[in-house]
Order: C-alpha cells, then structure tokens, then sequence
C-alpha cells in the first residue's frame, strides 16, 4: 500500500514536472535576452505602418480594392489576420503560408474563402520579420511576430493591450479545408455565429467582447492563446511564407 502510494506521488511529480516543462517554453518575456530590441523594432515598424502613407481618400471597397500601402486601416487588417491565423489550428502562423503544390500539395488558408482578396496585411508582417531577422536571425517566429504587431496596432489606435505569451513555435502546414468551415462568414446567421465561436470555447458573451463591446482586452488575450505550438511541435520560419 505504502510502495503504491509512493508510486503515485512519483507519478504526479513527473507529471507536474512534465507540465510546468511545457508551460516553461511560453513566457511573456521570452526574448528578453536573446532579442532585446524585438520591442523597439515591432512599435517602430508598426507605427511607421499605420501612421505614414495613408490610402487614399474614400476608403475601400469589400473584396475589391489591393491591399493598402499605410495608413490606420491597416490595424484592423492586423486585427482580422491575427484573429484568422488563431482559429484556424491555432496561433502558429499557418495563414501566412504560401501555397506549396511541391511539398505534399498544401493548399493555402490563403486561398480559402473567407481569406481569399480580404485577408490583408501580409506585406506588413513580411517586412518585420525582415526586420526582426536583420537584428536577431532565427530567433523569433511568425506566430510571435504576428501576435505582437497586432496587439501593438490595436495600442497604437488607442485599444487595450493584453499580456502574450511568447516562444510560440510556427507550424509546418497549413489547413485550407479548416479555413473553410471554421471561420466565421458574413452569411452566418446568430446561432451559426455563436456555434462557431463554441467549437473555440468563447461563450455567447466573448463574441460581444471581440465584437468590440465589452471586454475586448480580456478576449484577445484568450484568441492569442489558441492552440499555441511550442519547442519541437513547431518551427522558427526563416521566412514567414513557407517552412523552412
Ligand atoms: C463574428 C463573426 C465575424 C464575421 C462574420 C466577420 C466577417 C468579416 C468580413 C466579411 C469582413 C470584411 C472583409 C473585407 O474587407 O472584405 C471583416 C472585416 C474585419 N473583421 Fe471580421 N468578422 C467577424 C468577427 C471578427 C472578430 C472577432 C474580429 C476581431 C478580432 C474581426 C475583425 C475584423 C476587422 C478588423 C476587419 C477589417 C479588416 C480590414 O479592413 O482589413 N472580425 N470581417
């Protein structure tokens, strides 16, 4: 009795060990150390985004017009592309890549519906992530890249922030058929509406949040924790495009 109790304790120990290993991977202050100016480069590239070179006038049109250049608009494309990289097998990236029809014919989430001449923004985190290398190479991911510039887009136009996680890995596929059913179309009546956020564990009330609402803060910082890859789940993409 007393050897199977102790062997119960070793076995809760291994498995808290083995749970605070993973959790150990995410921390808010990941690359304090060996990314100490990541910060100072994605305010600077985000600013310079939002707050130079506005379209111009008039706006744009659904679906028809190419993505903008500059200007504050494109904080609400951030926004969307963070939002359906996140609900989409989670955030790691997987809508930032390419179509690769060589290599195992992925199909793009790019290409799927509710992605396809919407979707914006690529450009922007494309040149971070330049950036970002230039200064650290190899060290930071997409996901990561793509988590911060959105929350510090929203901060820039006078949002809530929201704590993040980092060290989040990128994945090495992507997911078109996902991107399809599991994003939210504008066609979707309430209840398909309030399905669809149920099957990501938001309640009827967090999609009021992320509707801008209430507590948007609060519902952001649940999106960015969506499937997050960590360690050898996933990679640090060279480039945000395709796998390494
Ligand atoms: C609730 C279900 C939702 C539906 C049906 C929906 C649908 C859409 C559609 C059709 C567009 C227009 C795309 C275009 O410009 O052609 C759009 C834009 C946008 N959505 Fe949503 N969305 C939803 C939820 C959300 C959520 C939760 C967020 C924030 C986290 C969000 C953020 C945005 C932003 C910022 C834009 C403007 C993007 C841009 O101008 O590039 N949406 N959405």
């Amino acid at each position: 009795m007393a050897s199977s109790t102790a062997g119960g304790h070793c076995f809760l120990l291994a498995l808290l060990l083995l749970t605070s290993a993973a959790y150990g991977q995410l921390s808010q202050n990941f690359y304090t150390t060996n990314c100490s100016t990541l910060d100072t480069i994605i305010t600077r590239e985000v600013s310079r985004v939002l707050f130079t070179n506005p379209p111009p006038q008039g706006g744009r049109r659904l679906f028809a017009d190419p993505p903008p250049q500059g200007g504050t608009l494109i904080g609400g494309s951030l926004l969307r592309l963070f939002f359906h990289d996140c609900f989409v097998q989670g955030c790691d990236a997987s809508v930032l890549l390419n179509e690769d029809v060589k290599k195992g014919k992925m199909l793009s989430e790019k290409q799927a519906g509710p992605n396809l001449n919407s979707l914006r923004g690529f450009e922007v985190i494309d040149r971070i992530k330049g950036e970002v290398e230039k200064a650290c190479p190899g060290v930071v991911s997409c996901a990561d890249i793509l988590a911060l510039a959105t929350r510090a887009a929203v901060v820039a136009l006078n949002g809530p922030t929201w704590p993040l996680l980092l060290g989040r890995r990128d994945s090495t596929t992507a997911n078109q058929d996902e991107a399809n059913t599991d994003l939210p179309s504008p066609g979707s009546d309430l209840d398909n509406l309030i399905a669809a956020f149920d099957k990501k564990g938001f309640n009827a009330s967090e999609l009021v949040a992320l509707s801008g609402f209430d507590d948007f803060g609060s519902a952001m910082k649940k999106i960015s924790e969506l499937g997050v890859l960590t360690g050898s789940n996933g990679q640090v993409r060279a480039n945000c495009g395709r796998v390494n």
